[in-house]
């Protein structure tokens, strides 16, 4: 793979981060999350990954958003063994690897140059289907050919934060029109962290998790996690500290949400 595939500094080279993460954890013999397809993947693909390091808390708030959306997936799948998973912005994700059931559908979604990258690493079938487009072109939603009554959880790591709140709004009126039964797991950075040069630029953000309702009338929290509440000890004891301010703990957050019909 040429490293020019995905344009320096670009949302979609931000896929190199969780895919370094999962590689280094994995390869950390005290590692909590085993990828075997992410280290495979990281010394295969011909970039320096090291450079998507971004330290400690970076690395804590990867691994704790990949525990949390591998539990809601593989709890999604013991309720709907059938059900179907749409993965929004899937850059090199090895989630399905972790949580296959055998009679899942699911769907990954990128801008057709990642998943051009993505092909070279995992295949479609009759049970996993890639989806070349934006997120931003709703006829996305016409691709995931099922039942949309059916149950669907629909999963958007790393992705959401980059986006303008306008863009976002658009994001969950499409989601909200076309998967009525949906469940979604996201993360989301807190306002604090818009625009100050974090990773690529964050462009969106919330103060704490039931702020997501204000987003959209259909939207109704059922969870969310506090990233600075997540693998303590494995924070520096400088994030530990400062995790008594409410934006520090909720530098990142894990949400999981539903829609409802009836506000
Ligand atoms: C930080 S990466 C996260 C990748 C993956 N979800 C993971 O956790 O490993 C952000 C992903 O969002 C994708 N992305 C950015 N803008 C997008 C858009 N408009 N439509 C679809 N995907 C987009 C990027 O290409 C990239 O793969």
């Amino acid at each position: 793979m040429s490293e020019n595939l995905l344009e320096k500094g670009s949302v979609n080279e931000t896929l190199f981060i969780p895919l370094h993460v999962k590689a280094k954890e994995t390869k950390d013999p005290k590692g909590v999350i085993r990828d075997p397809k992410a280290v495979e993947i990281s010394e295969k693909v011909n970039v320096d990954i090291s450079r998507f390091d971004g330290g400690n808390i970076t690395h804590v708030g990867i691994i704790a958003r990949t525990e949390v959306m591998d539990q809601g997936a593989r709890k999604f799948l013991k309720e709907n063994p059938k059900g179907t998973i749409i993965n929004l912005g899937a850059g090199l994700d090895t989630r399905l690897t972790r949580v296959d059931n055998g009679s899942l559908k699911w769907f990954d979604l990128d801008m057709p140059e990642v998943i051009e990258l993505r092909k070279k690493f995992f295949s479609e079938s009759d049970s996993v289907k890639f989806i070349p487009k934006s997120v931003f072109d709703s006829s996305w939603v016409n691709d995931v050919d099922i039942d949309t009554t059916e149950p669907v959880l629909i999963i958007a790591e790393g992705i959401l934060m980059y986006f303008k709140e306008e863009e976002v709004k658009k994001i969950f009126n499409v989601l909200y029109n076309a998967f009525p039964n949906a469940e979604m797991y996201f993360d989301v950075v807190h306002t604090y962290f818009i625009g100050k040069g974090v990773s690529a630029n964050f462009n969106w953000g919330i103060d704490k998790g039931k702020d997501i309702e204000n987003l959209h009338p259909g939207i109704r929290l059922v969870e969310s996690w506090s990233t600075g509440d997540l693998h303590k000890k494995r924070q520096t004891l400088f994030f530990r500290v400062m995790n008594i301010f409410t934006s520090i703990r909720n530098r990142s957050q894990i949400l999981h949400i539903n829609f409802c019909k009836s506000k």
